[in-house]
């Protein structure tokens, strides 16, 4: 499974990136409006730190427009993914793109046939949005399970699932027993990921043992 980040922090791109655990990144332009920088130089920067693709989202609403923004940060970066919302102009946009073979991340997606409807339009990732379901007493992991299973039905069908709005380690365990091929997290989720009290016990337990050893692996 791809571990993306969703966030327009760079420095925290920078840290968590030298973990090499990190495929990608994904942005909105809500996040956008919380780094205070330029979307294009933000890019910039991110492509500049991470190879793999990185979402850039359109902001227009309607085909011509999207697909204008769709070229313009297309050129920003080889590895710029066009993030366009599910919408009928944003579909219509995303089959125009994955047909010049330019990568698109289809987003704000809440239903199985919306995913049906990417996937036809050759979008290279769909974005379901766990946590904002979960949020309205829906169940955001039972439609990652569904895509799944449409997709799977479907091997002609390339789009890979990237679970998006994750809130907690939970959501991203599930998605991985469900097959999702892509998460995307906030930072923290991410490195709360590598905690476990024990590990935290067992290695103090260690290392006060060995120290009653007197040895050093390193020989100064
Ligand atoms: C995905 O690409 C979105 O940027 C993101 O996951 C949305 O998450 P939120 O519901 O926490 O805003």
């Amino acid at each position: 499974m791809k571990i993306f980040l969703d966030t327009t922090d760079v420095n925290a791109i920078a840290q968590l990136s030298k973990t090499g655990l990190i495929d990608g990144i994904t942005t909105n332009p809500s996040l956008v409006a919380k780094s205070g920088q330029n979307f294009e130089s933000l890019l910039g920067e991110i492509c500049a730190l991470i190879k793999g693709p990185v979402s850039a989202e359109v902001t227009a609403f309607d085909h011509t427009t999207m697909l204008k923004e769709a070229f313009h940060l297309a050129k920003i970066a080889p590895n710029i993914v066009i993030k366009v919302p599910l919408t009928e102009e944003g579909l219509k946009t995303c089959k125009v793109l994955s047909e010049q073979n330019i990568m698109v991340n289809v987003t704000l997606c809440f239903s199985a046939l919306q995913a049906l409807l990417a996937a036809k339009a050759g979008a290279t990732f769909i974005s379901p949005f766990v946590g904002r379901l979960d949020d309205i007493g829906q169940n955001g992991l039972e439609l990652i399970a569904d895509i799944r299973e449409i997709y799977d039905n479907y091997p002609e069908f390339k789009t890979e699932i990237l679970v998006a709005s994750i809130r907690n380690p939970a959501h991203v365990l599930e998605s991985a027993k469900i097959g999702a091929d892509v998460v995307t997290l906030p930072p923290d989720i991410f490195s709360k990921m590598f905690k476990h009290p024990l590990t935290d016990i067992g290695l103090d337990l260690f290392a006060k043992d060995w120290e009653k050893t007197n040895q050093h692996i390193l020989k100064e």
